[in-house]
C-alpha cells in the first residue's frame, strides 16, 4: 500500500476510492507484488544458507485459490490442515509430496483421504499410526513433535507448543513413535513442529531448531532411520503495532541454518531437506480491508460506525489484536490527514492535523464489535473510506456471516490492474443448503 498517491490511498497504483466504487465495501484487497516479494525474500534468505530448502505455504492463512496459485507459481508447496484444503491444493495442480497434510485429532475419514491423496502425512500423535495403517503404508511418514517451547507475539492461543498445547507428541516420547513406525515397515521419515504464530525474534527460531534437532538426531542414530525432511513450522511474524519491529528474515535464516548445519553434521543427517510452512509472513502485510464510514455517534464517547466489523475481521475481538487504520482523506490544505497509527501529521503549512480519539465499530449487535478503541484518527465524516492494514492472513478465512452481514468480496491488485478473485456473498449464498 502507498498511503497517498494522487491524493488517495493506493494499492500499487490503484486507488482505494476506485476499488470501493467498482466493487463496494467492505472489500478485501491483496497486492500480488508484495506477496511475491515476501515469498522471494524468505526463499532466498534460506536457500543461500541451505539450498535444499522448501516452503510449504500454510493454506489456512488465506485460502483464496488465486492467492494459493500465485504462491505456487513462485515455487511454494502447500501445507494443508484438512481434506478440503488438500482438494483445493490438488485442484490448483499440487500433487504428492507437494502437499503436506498436518491435521490434528483426525477422523478415520481424514486419515483415509490423506493416504489416498498421496500427500505427505504428518501425524499429530503416535496413536494415529495404527489407524492410518488400515488405509495403507505411507512411503514417507512424519510426526509432529511438541518440543516444549512455544511463543506468540499475538495471544496465548497462538502458542502451539509447550505443556498447555494440544498439538504434537511430547519430544520425550518421539522415539517411541518412530520406533513403532519403523516396526510397521515404514522406511522414510519426516519430522515437524509448529510452536507458535507471529514471532519476530530471530533467536527464537534458532532455539526451536536446535531443540528439534537435538530430539531427532539421536532418534535417527539410535533407530538407524533416514529423515527426508525436517520441518520447523511457520510462525514468522509481522509487526502489527506501530512500534513493533519487523522480523529480520536474513538474520533468522542465518541463525536457523547455522544451527541446522552444525546439528545435521553432528548427527549425520546428511543433506536433509529443510522445510518451513509460513502463512502470515507471506500474505499478512499484503492484505487490506477497505471499509466505509456509515454513521457517527457522539455518545459517552465518539463512535465511528463502519462496515468493517467483527464478522469481517475476527482477529481484534478474538485475540485483542491490533490493526492499523488509515482514513482516506485529505485536509483542506491538500495534505493527507493520514495518521498511520494515530500520530498527527502536518498540513502543507506545517500545522498539525489534530486527530481525535474515536472508537471504530462494525454493525454487529455485539458490543465486542467496537473493535478499535480510542484510536487517534483524522476527523471522519459519513461516506469516508477507511483502510485496515495487515489483513492478508487470518482475515477473510476467519470471516463469517453473523447478523446476516455477509462475507465481503476479494480483489487482487497487480501493478495497475485489478481483478475480482471472489465475489461478494449474496442472500442466496447465505441460505443455500438450508432446508425449511
Ligand atoms: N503450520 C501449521 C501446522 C499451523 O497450524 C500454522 C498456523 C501455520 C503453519 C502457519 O503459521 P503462520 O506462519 O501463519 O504463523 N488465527 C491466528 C493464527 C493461527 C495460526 C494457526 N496455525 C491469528 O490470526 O493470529
Amino acid at each position: 500500500m502507498t498511503p497517498y498517491q494522487n491524493s488517495h490511498i493506493c494499492f500499487d497504483s490503484v486507488s482505494a476510492k476506485e476499488l470501493a466504487e467498482q466493487y463496494g465495501t467492505p472489500l478485501y484487497v491483496y497486492e500480488a507484488g508484495r506477496i511475491r516479494e515476501n515469498f522471494q525474500q524468505l526463499d532466498h534468505a534460506f536457500k543461500k544458507e541451505w539450498p535444499n530448502f522448501q516452503i510449504y505455504y500454510a493454506v489456512k492463512s488465506n485460502s483464496n485459490p488465486a492467492i494459493v496459485k500465485l504462491l505456487m507459481n513462485e515455487g511454494a508447496f502447500c501445507d494443508c490442515a484438512s481434506l478440503n484444503e488438500i482438494l483445493l491444493a490438488q485442484k490448483l495442480g499440487a500433487k504428492g509430496k507437494e502437499i503436506l497434510f498436518s491435521g490434528n485429532y483426525l477422523s478415520d475419514e481424514d486419515l483415509k483421504a490423506g493416504m489416498e491423496s498421496k500427500a505427505y502425512v504428518n501425524l499429530d500423535d503416535a496413536s494415529l499410526l495404527e489407524r492410518l495403517l488400515k488405509f495403507g503404508r505411507p512411503e514417507v511418514l512424519s510426526f509432529r513433535i511438541n518440543p516444549d517451547i512455544g511463543k506468540s507475539n499475538v495471544h496465548e492461543s497462538d502458542v502451539m507448543a509447550g505443556k498447555q498445547a494440544k498439538f504434537g507428541i511430547p519430544w520425550e516420547k518421539a522415539k517411541e513413535a518412530y520406533a513403532k513406525a519403523k516396526e510397521a515397515g515404514i522406511t522414510k521419515f519426516g519430522v515437524h513442529m509448529m510452536t507458535g504464530s507471529c514471532v519476530t525474534e530471530p533467536e527464537y527460531f534458532e532455539e526451536i531448531t536446535k531443540k528439534l534437532l537435538d530430539c531427532v538426531g539421536p532418534i535417527a542414530r539410535d533407530l538407524n532411520i533416514k529423515f527426508e525432511f525436517i520441518d520447523i513450522g511457520g510462525g514468522f511474524g509481522i509487526p502489527y503495532l506501530p512500534d513493533e519491529k519487523p522480523l529480520d528474515i536474513e538474520k533468522t535464516a542465518k541463525k536457523v541454518c547455522s544451527i541446522f548445519k552444525k546439528k545435521t553434521k553432528e548427527f549425520g543427517l546428511g543433506d536433509v531437506q529443510l522445510v518451513v510452512e509460513p502463512g502470515r509472513y507471506l500474505v499478512g502485510d499484503a492484505g487490506f480491508i477497505i471499509g466505509r464510514v456509515h454513521a457517527i455517534k457522539e455518545s459517552y464517547k465518539k463512535f465511528v460506525g463502519t462496515d468493517v466489523g467483527m464478522s469481517v475481521l475476527a482477529r481484534p475481538v478474538l485475540y485483542g489484536a491490533y490493526h492499523g487504520i488509515h482514513v482516506d482523506k485529505m485536509t483542506a490544505h491538500g495534505e493527507p490527514t493520514k495518521t498511520a497509527h494515530g500520530e498527527p501529521t502536518k498540513t502543507a503549512h506545517g500545522e498539525p492535523v489534530e486527530p481525535e480519539k474515536v472508537t471504530i465499530t462494525g454493525q454487529a449487535c455485539e458490543n465486542a464489535d467496537a473493535w478499535a478503541k480510542d484510536r487517534a484518527l483524522p476527523k471522519c465524516e459519513v461516506g469516508d473510506l477507511i483502510v485496515v492494514e495487515n489483513a492478508g492472513a487470518y482475515g477473510y478465512v476467519m470471516s463469517y456471516p453473523y447478523n446476516g452481514r455477509l462475507r465481503p468480496a476479494e480483489v487482487l491488485v497487480d501493478g495497475s490492474t485489478h481483478k475480482l478473485i471472489r465475489r461478494r456473498e449474496t442472500f442466496e449464498d447465505w441460505i443455500s443448503g438450508t432446508i425449511s
